[in-house]
Parts: structure tokens; C-alpha cells; sequence
């Protein structure tokens, strides 16, 4: 039986991207395809008027760099259209053939095959070409983070009017990298929302978006993100949350990526405004325009609905607040959504202090149902879960993290793993993922750190061979 699927191959398959390291290498390294510099980067004079010329001028270059790789992804669109195109008709024709197999020649069918190699042929050029596009991005991607962490260093110094304006260009830039990146990522994977895969494989290098809107490495406590099921019209919409110490009191949405990273919200939220609707832990998260939260006190699980700006708790069954993850205290309830919706993690005494898993029901706002694992709370750094499966992270030194558990809800599994990540500063107190952009979100001691994720793709027809495989006589 041969099906549509003979093109999915390529479109599973993974980019092999090179490895960049974003902050040992900020003294001039040359990247794998020899023209990443990033002396540029390290101011050379106390005044910032040079500095500033100098990002100009490398403005100038990675835009010119990034102009070449759109266009690039534009043709790549094209081409697969087409070649798309091609296999659905060459998919026609072998089903007719099939139904009536008297009917046609040797010589058609060589023909036929023939045609099915030239395609299979021009997806392996593809591929290549997009793989090695791909790199180019990362390494784009390196050169405009190290100078958003870089302008953020000379704002702090200098005066801040006289930055904004290479700090516009470069959001601007890295609006368009994004762009890149999405439509790359849509060639690549455009299964977002499926879970037709295998759990994780591998996470990508961080990806530093800024020092937080509040412009200090004291608010270390925080989170930051997308809503995982945004209301019509709000797909592009992020929201922020810090303080100095574990108490939930403000959050703040931004209309889109630029007004985050320039630090202009549409509107903060004060939970402390007119009732004391404090939170605590930093482990919420944002579901259809909904801030879920640990509250305060009572100790209880809440939701804030930003458009009412109403409030409603409920107490977690059985759920202790003497069991907090690793790295920050008061860390009892955290809040989890993927592709199956809403969670919570915790832990209970009767456990005694292991994580229990429990999946919310987003109308009543109470717990369906609930698991129980064997991980130890206070040893995992934090959790988040993708397709029903929960990830448990732990320290393996400081720069480095790892993904040391999981738990599949689907089949009551759990199995030690070791996944390894890179982290930007040593602490965080918030990671979760999100299931619109299939991307896991970090607050990174007071930076806004995010990772793409790559998934084990299922029995994966990775090699364009399949194309033929199913044809032989
Ligand atoms: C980068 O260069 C400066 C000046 O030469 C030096 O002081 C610093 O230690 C270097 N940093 C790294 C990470 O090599
Ligand atoms: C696919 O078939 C249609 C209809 O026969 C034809 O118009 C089109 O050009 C074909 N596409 C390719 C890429 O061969
Ligand atoms: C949030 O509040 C708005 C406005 O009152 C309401 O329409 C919406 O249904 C509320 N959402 C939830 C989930 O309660």
C-alpha cells in the first residue's frame, strides 16, 4: 500500500545544528563557517559613542547576512510546494496503477519510478541546502543575542536614550530573525500541537532574549512566556512576572515580542490592588488569558482572569507546602500546559514529598485525575510537561542542567534519562514549555531564556530510500 506519507520523511527529519556557545565565546571565536566575530561585541573605550558605532556597523552586516537567508527561505517554500505537488501526483498515479496493474507497461513503470528518484533527489539537495541555512541562523542568532546583552550592559552604564535607538534596530532584527526561524522551523516540523513523537531529544543552546523589563539581576525570582491557548487575536501576546524575593504580586502583558523586549506592557496587573491576592513560588503560567498561580494565603491553587481581573482559589487535595523544588523556596504548586492542557505539580506528605501530577479540569477548576511518581520534589530543579509526559530537571554543574526523569501519564511509565542543557546563569526558578511553539521558557536569574526542542520522531522514516521502498514490483 503506498500512501501521501512517502514525503514525511523529510519533513521529520532533524536540523543538525552546530554547536555555538553563546557566553564563553564572546572573545572572537570563529564559528563553523569561519565568519562569526564577536570582538565587535566587547566595548574597547569607556565612552559608548564608539561601541554604539561599532554595533551600528555590525547592524548593518547581520541584517545584510539575514536578508540573504530569508530570501533563501522563501525559495526553499517554493521549491517544496512544488515538490510536494510532485509526490501527491506521482501518489495518484501509483494508487491507479495499483487498482488496475494489467494495464500498464514495464516501461511506464520504470518511467513512473523514475520520476519518484528525480524527486527524491532534488528533497535530498533540499535538505541539504536548509540544513546548512540552518547554521547560519544559529550563528545570527548568537551574534544578535550577544549584543542584546550587550546594549543591556551599556544601558545600565550609560544613558539610556542614547542606546534605544541601536537597541530598536536590533529588535527589529531579531523580530526577523524570528520570522526566519518560524518559517524554517514550518519546512522542518510543522506537526506543532501533535504528539506524534517520542519525547524529547535534545534542547537547543539558550536562547537570551534580554535582562527582565525591570532592568535588574535583583529580581531574580520570576517567569516569563506565552499564553498555551491564547484567545483569538492574542497569538502573539507575552507576559512577564518578577520580584526580588518569592512573593507573585505584579504580571504584566505585552502585545507582542518587540513591546517585551522594549519593555512597554499594555497593561500590569497588581494582585495586591484591592484584596490581597498575593502569589507565591513563581511557578505559574498563562492559559487562555488566565494567570495561574500558587496562592498565598490560603494556601491554594488560583486563577486571575486578566480580562475580569476576578480572582478564584481551591484547594489542592492533600497537597503540602513543605516540599519546594531545589532552587528556590515556597515552590509548591507548579503549573504546567502542553498539547493536553492544564497541570499541576506538587507534592503531599503522604508521599513524603515525592511529585504527584495532577491534570486540571480548566472549567470546574479541580483535579481529574492524578499521579503519583517516585522523583523526590526538593531534588528536581523544576518540571514541566509536554504531551502528558512530565520532565524533571536537576544541576549537573553551573552552567550545565540536565532532564533527569520523566513520567509518561499515557502509560504510567518513568524512566531516569539524561538529557543535558546548557543554562545561562546558575539559578533559575522557572521553566516551562509551551505547546503553541513547542519552545520551553526559562527565567534565568532575572534574564528571559528560552529553548527549542527537537522530539524522537516514531519509527522515523527518515531516509528518502522509502520513497522506492514501497514500489518494488
Ligand atoms: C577576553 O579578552 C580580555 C582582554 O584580552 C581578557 O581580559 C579576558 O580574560 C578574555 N576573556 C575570555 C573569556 O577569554
Ligand atoms: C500535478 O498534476 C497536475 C494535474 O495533472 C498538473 O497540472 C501539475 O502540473 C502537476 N504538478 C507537478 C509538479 O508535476
Ligand atoms: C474571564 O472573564 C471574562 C469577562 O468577565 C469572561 O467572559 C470569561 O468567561 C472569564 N473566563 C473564565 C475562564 O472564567
Amino acid at each position: 500500500m503506498i500512501t501521501a506519507i512517502i514525503c514525511l520523511f523529510f519533513l521529520s527529519s532533524t536540523i543538525a545544528l552546530e554547536p555555538v556557545d553563546l557566553w564563553t565565546g564572546r572573545n572572537g571565536t570563529v564559528g563553523p563557517e569561519g565568519q562569526c566575530s564577536c570582538e565587535a561585541f566587547l566595548p574597547g573605550s569607556t565612552f559608548p559613542i564608539r561601541d554604539l558605532e561599532q554595533l551600528e556597523q555590525t547592524t548593518v552586516q547581520i541584517s545584510h547576512k539575514l536578508e540573504q537567508e530569508i530570501i533563501k527561505v522563501e525559495m526553499y517554500e517554493g521549491k517544496l510546494t512544488v515538490y510536494m505537488e510532485k509526490v501527491v501526483n506521482l501518489t495518484v498515479l501509483i494508487k491507479i496503477m495499483e487498482d488496475d496493474p494489467d494495464s500498464y507497461s514495464e516501461l511506464y513503470i520504470q518511467e513512473v519510478k523514475i520520476q519518484i528518484k528525480q524527486v527524491e533527489a532534488l528533497i535530498v539537495e533540499l535538505q541539504a541546502s536548509i540544513q546548512k541555512s540552518s547554521s547560519v541562523l544559529v550563528i545570527l542568532r548568537k551574534e544578535i543575542t550577544s549584543i542584546i546583552v550587550e546594549l543591556t550592559r551599556l544601558e545600565t552604564v550609560y544613558d539610556k536614550n542614547l542606546v534605544l535607538v541601536t537597541r530598536r534596530e536590533y529588535i527589529k532584527l531579531q523580530q526577523k530573525l524570528e520570522e526566519c526561524e518560524r518559517r524554517h522551523n514550518e519546512i522542518f516540523n510543522p506537526n506543532i500541537g501533535s504528539c506524534s513523537h517520542e519525547g524529547i531529544l535534545r534542547l537547543s543552546k539558550p536562547i537570551i532574549s534580554q535582562l527582565n523589563a525591570n532592568l535588574n539581576t535583583g529580581y531574580k525570582y520570576g517567569g516569563w512566556g506565552k499564553d498555551s491557548n491564547p484567545l483569538p487575536g492574542s497569538e502573539n501576546m507575552y507576559w512577564y512576572s518578577a520580584s526580588t524575593g518569592t512573593v507573585v504580586r505584579y504580571i504584566s502583558r505585552y502585545l507582542d515580542y518587540y513591546r517585551l523586549i522594549m519593555r512597554q506592557p499594555m497593561k500590569t496587573y497588581d494582585l495586591y490592588a484591592s484584596k490581597d491576592w498575593q502569589g507565591i513560588g513563581n511557578n505559574y503560567i498563562v492559559r487562555s488569558n488566565i494567570f495561574y498561580y500558587q496562592f498565598s494565603n490560603p494556601f491554594s491553587m488560583a486563577k486571575y482572569n486578566l480580562t475580569s481581573q476576578t480572582v478564584e482559589y481551591r484547594v489542592v487535595p492533600m497537597a503540602t507546602n513543605r516540599f519546594s523544588y531545589h532552587y528556590s523556596a515556597s515552590q509548591n504548586l507548579d503549573f504546567a500546559a502542553d498539547e493536553k492542557g492544564l497541570w499541576v505539580m506538587y507534592a503531599t506528605e503522604e508521599s513524603k514529598g515525592k511529585l504527584v501530577l495532577a491534570k486540571i479540569d480548566e472549567a470546574a477548576f479541580a483535579l481529574k485525575e492524578v499521579w503519583q511518581t517516585s522523583v523526590f520534589k526538593p531534588a528536581v530543579g523544576n518540571a514541566f510537561i509536554v504531551c502528558g509526559v512530565l520532565y524533571a530537571t536537576r544541576s549537573v554543574d553551573i552552567h550545565t542542567e540536565e532532564i533527569f526523569y520523566t513520567y509518561d501519564t499515557n502509560t504510567r511509565k518513568e524512566s531516569y534519562v539524561s538529557i543535558p542543557f546548557e543554562k545561562f546563569q546558575e539559578n533559575y526558578v522557572y521553566l516551562d514549555y509551551n505547546p503553541t511553539d513547542q519552545k520551553l521558557y526559562m527565567y534565568n536569574d532575572g534574564y528571559y531564556v528560552s529553548y527549542h526542542l527537537w522530539f524522537k520522531q516514531n519509527n522515523q522514516p527518515n531516509e528518502p530510500k522509502h520513497l522506492i521502498e514501497n514500489i518494488t514490483d
